[in-house]
């Protein structure tokens, strides 16, 4: 049981409204009446935060929860920061961004601490695991700046396959990004559906031709908004899991 405004859980007063037991304003009443133990403590404190795990009884009969409901967020990851939970290095992590959510998610995949863009995180484990595993194939785009135009001999290598140390990549989709205004340096949108380590920077090194800047803009169904600023996140909307979900062959 968490009292704490900022710890992870739900409020109780929610937690007996989602389990069908009275309306928010009725559980509320039932817990000023000192009718509700959290792990065998009587609780009258409306918003006391609550997990799963924590046992529920009202007026003497255990709280049987609905269902676990996942959280699905995308998140547009900022340069300089780690796509784990925690760094041993101290290292800033996606996680210090994931603030006043309820439950702890986890990230889909990883992206460099020098890359910025499209992350998923969720507590499903379910469609994490199918959205990394290589049998499904999930197509990831990312929009790279180099130094200099890559001549069409040198990009028909990133879309046939380039020989890294871990073998040949799969073949690979890639487009010119025409950038208007001065300045700008030569842009391309490359599309893969492996996911090995730091593989697009190793592919456009390998064709001599290495990366300034690396960006996922695409996850299998799902694109980064244009305007979402770096840092920000948002929860997908049902369409957007359920087309995650059929993605991966999950229902
Ligand atoms: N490929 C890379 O090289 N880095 C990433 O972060 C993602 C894909």
């Amino acid at each position: 049981m968490k009292d704490k405004k900022k710890e992870p859980g739900e409020r109780l007063q929610k937690v007996l409204a989602q389990a069908g037991l009275a309306s928010r304003r009725h559980a509320e009443e039932i817990i000023q009446q000192g009718r509700v133990q959290v792990n065998g403590e009587v609780i009258r404190t409306l918003g006391t935060k609550v997990s799963p795990d924590d046992q529920i009884v009202v007026d003497g009969n255990l709280l049987k929860m609905p269902p676990k409901k996942y959280d699905y967020y995308l998140l547009h990851k900022p340069t300089g920061y780690i796509t784990s939970v925690t760094d041993p290095q101290g290292r800033k992590t996606v996680m210090d961004l994931m603030q006043g959510i309820p439950r702890r998610v986890y990230p889909v995949g990883r992206l460099d601490y020098d890359t910025s863009g499209l992350l998923v995180l969720t507590n499903d484990g379910e469609l994490a695991h199918r959205l990394m595993h290589p049998s499904y194939g999930v197509e990831k785009t990312y929009r790279v700046e180099v130094r200099e135009r890559i001549p069409k001999q040198a990009r028909q290598r990133l879309e046939t396959g380039v020989d890294l140390e871990d073998g040949k990549t799969a073949p690979a989709r890639v487009r010119e990004v025409v950038q208007m205004g001065q300045d700008l340096r030569p842009c391309y949108e490359i599309t893969i559906h492996e996911g090995r380590n730091r593989q697009v920077r190793r592919m456009f090194k390998a064709i001599g031709y290495p990366l300034i800047s690396l960006k996922r803009i695409r996850f299998g169904p799902l694109g980064l908004e244009e305007q979402m600023a770096p840092g920000n996140f948002r929860s997908l909307t049902p369409l957007e899991v359920q087309k995650l979900r059929q993605e991966v062959e999950l229902k």
